[in-house]
């Protein structure tokens, strides 16, 4: 069968692929410890909404941590997965714009961290093309996220654009050369992906490519008030945006349970112990300690509990955020500048890649 290649994107399984994963972001954080300098990291998000709690606990921490350890970052707006999955894109610039601040609120440094966008940078998207002639349909056809980017859709036809997903994910991570991708444990097919590419071009070609990595994220997976997946159109969110007072109103909506005595039981009590875990993440505590504090609060102790810990831990973000709103020109720079760097780095990439394929000609 066409399928059974040595090196398919799925021969290799993914329990096992799992745990290599766990143990390897392990070493990793060792070795950034050690010495930053040998990671570049490249990560981002699609500019969809304004960013929420679940965002920040589970992903933007984790890279302003990475950011402050010294390791260069590279942050892509991936403006145009916006539009692989969707008829309307929504009012983008101002998406873009919205992201971009929640990032320099949350602790983004521009002077470290790149941030991009990916349709401002042809030569990232030119490498879609060799990348492309990388991989089969097949592969591409039971690439996991690709099926399940087509599920979430709801039945709708699934666009070119999302049949080829991962390899354009893959020239995001190439193009700048990052040997280091934080992701969540459902995105390793991902990188998987990204790895085949590099690996059969520099086979093929020339060694050009490293073979970035996952990095695993140590936080917590943060549920939505109503104990499902936190996501905007639920209605279920803390925005970072949102003032205190809006906070303190969300939180009063959570689901909770009838036991006034407050326990951590992730099991037993998922809702409660949601919200006893973003209340630790939020005040560096620990949830059954809290738990054993509020006692029989009940379910009134436990959202002041929480909406204190988080209002505290998100106002000076929410400050600097106002600060930014105040600056649109400064949002501008920001993007020119993260815009110009990639664009330096991608066309340096793509003479190497052109190189490599025997494709120079003339000046
Ligand atoms: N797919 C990611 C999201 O939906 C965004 C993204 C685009 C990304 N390119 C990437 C993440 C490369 C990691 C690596 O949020």
């Amino acid at each position: 069968m066409p399928d059974a290649q040595p090196e398919d994107v799925l021969s290799d399984d993914i329990e096992k692929s799992l745990q290599r994963s766990v143990a390897r972001s392990e070493e990793i954080e060792r070795e950034i410890a050690a010495d930053p300098s040998t990671f570049r990291v490249l990560t981002g998000d699609r500019p969809t909404g304004r960013l929420h709690l679940g965002h920040y606990l589970g992903t933007l921490a984790n890279r302003v941590r990475l950011q402050d350890a010294g390791v260069e970052t590279v942050l892509v707006v991936a403006d145009y997965q916006v539009i692989m999955d969707r008829d309307d894109a929504g009012p983008l610039a101002e998406r873009v714009r919205g992201l971009v601040t929640d990032y320099l609120a949350a602790g983004i440094d521009p002077e470290r961290t790149t941030i991009f966008t990916h349709s401002s940078v042809p030569a990232l998207n030119q490498l879609v093309l060799p990348f492309l002639s990388m991989v089969t349909d097949s592969e591409l056809k039971r690439n996991p996220t690709v099926k399940a980017e087509h599920e979430a859709t709801g039945g709708r036809p699934m666009s070119g654009l999302l049949f080829t997903y991962p390899v354009h994910q893959a020239a995001d991570i190439l193009f700048c050369k990052a040997n280091l991708v934080p992701v969540g444990k459902d995105q390793l097919p991902h990188l998987e992906a990204t790895r085949v590419v590099a690996r059969r071009f520099n086979e093929k070609y020339a060694r050009t490519f490293p073979l970035p990595e996952a990095l695993l994220s140590r936080t917590a997976n943060v549920l939505g008030l109503d104990g499902e997946k936190m996501s905007k159109s639920r209605g279920n969110t803390i925005e970072l945006g949102m003032t205190a007072d809006q906070t303190a109103k969300q939180f009063k909506r959570a689901v909770t349970d009838s036991d006034r005595h407050i326990t951590y039981d992730p099991i037993g009590r998922p809702t409660v112990a949601n919200l006893l875990q973003i209340a630790a993440a939020c005040s560096g505590g620990d949830p059954a300690r809290i738990a054993a504090e509020i006692g029989d609060g009940g379910g009134g102790g436990l959202k002041a509990v929480v909406t204190e810990a988080v209002n505290e831990h998100l106002a000076p973000l929410r400050a600097r955020r106002l600060e930014l709103e105040a600056d649109p020109g400064y949002i501008t720079s920001v993007l020119a500048e993260g815009n110009k760097r990639a664009n330096e780095v991608a066309d340096a990439t793509l003479d190497e890649v052109r190189a490599a394929m025997g494709m120079v000609y003339g000046a």
